[in-house]
């Protein structure tokens, strides 16, 4: 299996309960390494450029409302099958879904606040990696 390279979000609920360290914890302890970390705020026009695809959903403004209510970090994560580990990691979008032992079962406050953002395939984690970063900021 080859190394592969995903793009995470930890979300405002995480950033505003001082938990982003535990949730690198969960990211790492299950062999992903992250390879680029920043913290923003993200910017109305980023917030609907990046979820763009969802623009016709009912929930596109609630959505782009919370990811700019506070700091999110980006990052880039990098290891072998990077893009299924990191979501098997989070676990379902809505926490009332999500397995025991996930991101999203211990610290997601709902299907909105659900503290953390995966890519859904190797070439969505492309186009998100370079919606947020430069080549020259991904160290290995
Ligand atoms: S998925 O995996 O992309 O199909 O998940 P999906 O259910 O389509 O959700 C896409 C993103 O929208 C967020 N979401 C919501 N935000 C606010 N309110 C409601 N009701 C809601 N439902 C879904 C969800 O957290 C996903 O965010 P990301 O950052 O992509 O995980």
């Amino acid at each position: 299996m080859a190394t592969e390279r995903t793009f995470s979000i930890i979300k405002p609920d995480a950033t505003k309960r001082n938990i982003t360290g535990k949730v690198i914890d969960r990211l790492e302890g299950a062999g992903l390494r992250v390879i680029a970390s920043k913290r923003i705020q993200m910017t109305r026009e980023q917030a609907e450029g990046f979820y763009g695809v969802h623009r016709e959903r009912p929930f596109f403004a609630d959505l782009c409302d919370f990811m700019t209510s506070g700091p999110v970090v980006v990052q880039v994560l990098e290891g072998e099958n990077a893009v299924a580990k990191n979501r098997e990691v989070m676990g379902a979008t809505n926490p009332a879904d999500a397995a025991p032992g996930t991101i999203r079962a211990d610290f997601a406050e709902s299907i909105e606040a659900n503290s953390v953002h995966g890519s859904d395939a190797p070439e969505t984690a492309a186009e998100e990696i370079k919606f947020f970063f430069t080549e020259q900021e991904l160290v290995g």
